[in-house]
Parts: structure tokens; C-alpha cells; sequence
């Protein structure tokens, strides 16, 4: 099987690519590089031994899109590319849906006219916004307090009704909960672009000398020790997870939602100590107000995952911290 990875050289596309490529799937990437390199690619190549055919490509270019599908096999599509970033996407909300929903529906149009019927998404634990009690069940109704969100659902919508419409169209939503670690060659990792976002590249800076301290948004969520609460888990076990969805994909048609979480839940301090702990390096903190929009916890009930796709996350805490660290200390 040939699957399509849009942005396959970013932090879950390229761990995904690895793991397609070591369980016998072959890959081609289309990515326009916005927040990544060729080089991961390269690096992709060099950890599986194997040659990934690649495209700088905009998902949303219709063109562009058609000549990969006509140079290409293509089986399945992982759609992985989009903007992610929850602050931007709150000042830019118009860049925001054009991209994050064009790419998607260009890719519907293209895959239609190439008869390519499997689509997984990227989507997000996000959309269970801070109306649900945890651990949230894929069943649980959505609502999102941010256009990045507003984005993954309204792609969530897109495809259901795409799946209900074309009884050909398999589809796959993977709600990823909080994806975090590297590969354990150290070759790839998460590289953000300037200020990180999310909390782990952040702390990862903060060790190796390029942030000065840790700013922990807030120590007064209803939570055991008062910072938030998030569901990490290791993106090598979420990159497993899209190998079991395209199994899924290619033996059941229909539209089906599964969480790709652990089941436990970590505090932000959780993790600067469990990061100490691995590393061996002190992580420096403040505590600081609340970031605009942030929840006290999200936790996965990860059953279904387990039960349907026969999946569970494997790698504990310990490992997610020490492989960040062993790609960071890499990073020039
Ligand atoms: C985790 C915890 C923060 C940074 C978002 C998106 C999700 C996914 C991952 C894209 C929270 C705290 C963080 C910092 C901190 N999207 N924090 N200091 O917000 O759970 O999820 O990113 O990839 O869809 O919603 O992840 O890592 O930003 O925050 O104290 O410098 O760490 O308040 O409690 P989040 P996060």
C-alpha cells in the first residue's frame, strides 16, 4: 500500500513515515516545508534504509496535487498538514481556515478523481473543548474555544459527510492528545520555529541553554497540584497508532473517531520533574498567570483504540522525556 503523507516531514508526519516504512507500507510526502526541512526526510531515509519519494508541494494546489496522484499509486492519504498553532490561529483566523481548509478539500476533489477511497486525519483533543468531564470518550459532544480547533472540527465535519456521501470513502479521525518525545535514533524530533508553544520543546530549550526558565501558565487549575493537566504521549506510540487506523481503514468503510491518548494525566510540574529525573538537568521555573483558553485537564479514555484497532500506547513518561532530550542535545 502507497500513502500519501501531506506534511510527512513535520514532527508526527516524519515519526509516522518511519513506522509505515518499517511495517512494509510504501511512502510519498508532499510537504511545503513551512515548518520543515528536506532534511527530515533525509534523516527519514536513513533511519529505515529506504528512499521516500517527495514533492514541495501546497496541499491546497489542485495541480500540484493532481501530478503527484499521476505520477504516484496512491492507496491512502494521511493528512497531516495544517497550521497548529492555537495563539496564531486566535490573530489570524482567516489564514487559519483557508489553509487548514483547503488543503482538505482539495485533497477530497483529487483523491475522488484518482479513486484513492482511504483518508486518515490529524485531528485533535482539542474538540472535546472544556464542556466534558474526563477521561473523554470519542462519543462526547465537541465544541472548541479557538480557530486552530474550530479548524480540526470543521475538517471532522467535512469528512464525515464526504464518508456518509461516497460509501467508497473510508475515513479515519485520530484525536492525538498531547504528542510529545522523539525517535529513539535521535535523527528526528520536535523543532519548532522560533518561541515553542507547547510545553515539552519549551522545557527541552530551557535545558539546553537557549531558554532561560520554564513560565508555567498558571497554578490554579482544580488539579493535584495546580498546574494543568494534559494526557502526554509519546509520538512514536502515536505514530503506531496511524499504522493499526490504515489497517482499519483499508478493511471497513465509513467514518470512525479514535483517541490516540495514554489514559493517564500528568501536571505541568509532573513533568518538569519527571524531565529532571530522565535528564539529570534542573528545569528552572516561574509561575506565571493563566494562558487565555486553557482547561484544567484533558485526559483520553483510550479503549476504543485498544478494543477496535488493537492499539495501546506502550512507552512510559521516563522515555518520552529521556528521547526528547536525546534529540534536543543534538540540535545545533
Ligand atoms: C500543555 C500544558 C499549558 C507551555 C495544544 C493544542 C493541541 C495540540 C498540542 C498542536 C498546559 C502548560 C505550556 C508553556 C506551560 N496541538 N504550558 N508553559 O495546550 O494542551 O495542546 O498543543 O500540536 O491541539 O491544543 O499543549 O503543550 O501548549 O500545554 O505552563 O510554556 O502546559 O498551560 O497546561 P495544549 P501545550
Amino acid at each position: 500500500m502507497t500513502v500519501l503523507l501531506t506534511g510527512g516531514a513535520g514532527f508526527i508526519g516524519s515519526h509516522t513515515c518511519v513506522e509505515l516504512l518499517s511495517n512494509g507500507f510504501d511512502a510519498v510526502i508532499a510537504d511545503n516545508f513551512s515548518n520543515s526541512s528536506p532534511d527530515v526526510i533525509k534523516r527519514c531515509e536513513k533511519i529505515t534504509g529506504k528512499s521516500i519519494r517527495y514533492y514541495n508541494a501546497n496541499v491546497a494546489d489542485g495541480d500540484a496535487m493532481r501530478k503527484i496522484f499521476s505520477e504516484n499509486r496512491i492507496d491512502a492519504v494521511i493528512h497531516f498538514a495544517g497550521y497548529k498553532a492555537v495563539g496564531e490561529s486566535v490573530e489570524k483566523p482567516v489564514m487559519y481556515y483557508r489553509n487548514n481548509l483547503d488543503t482538505t478539500l482539495t485533497l477530497l476533489e483529487v483523491m475522488k478523481e484518482f479513486g484513492t477511497d482511504i483518508f486518515v486525519f490529524s485531528s485533535s483533543a482539542t474538540v472535546y473543548g472544556n464542556i466534558n468531564p474526563v477521561p473523554f470518550t470519542e462519543d462526547m459532544p465537541t465544541s472548541t474555544t479557538n480557530p486552530y480547533g474550530t479548524t480540526k472540527l470543521f475538517i471532522e465535519k467535512i469528512l464525515t459527510d464526504a464518508s456518509c456521501a461516497d460509501k467508497n470513502l473510508a475515513v479515519v479521525l485520530l484525536r492525538y492528545f498531547n504528542p510529545i518525545g522523539a525517535h529513539e535514533s535521535g535523527l528526528i524530533g520536535e523543532n519548532p520555529k522560533g518561541i515553542p508553544n507547547n510545553l515539552m520543546p519549551y522545557i527541552a530549550q530551557v535545558a539546553s541553554g537557549k531558554r532561560e526558565k520554564l513560565h508555567v501558565y498558571g497554578n490554579d487549575f482544580n488539579t493535584h497540584d495546580g498546574t494543568g493537566v494534559r494526557d502526554y504521549i509519546h509520538v512514536t506510540d502515536l505514530a503506531k497508532g496511524h499504522v493499526k487506523a490504515l489497517e482499519y481503514a483499508a478493511k471497513h468503510k465509513g467514518c470512525e473517531i479514535f483517541n490516540l491518548g495514554t489514559g493517564t494525566g500528568y501536571s505541568v510540574l509532573d513533568i518538569v520533574n519527571a524531565f529532571e529525573k530522565a535528564t539529570g538537568i534542573k528545569i528552572p521555573y516561574v509561575i506565571d498567570g493563566r494562558r487565555a483558553g486553557d482547561i484544567d485537564e484533558s485526559r483520553a479514555d483510550a479503549s476504543k483504540a485498544l478494543r477496535v484497532l488493537g492499539w495501546k500506547a506502550e512507552k512510559s513518561l521516563f522515555d518520552m522525556c529521556a528521547d526528547t532530550w536525546n534529540w534536543q542535545k543534538n540540535i545545533k
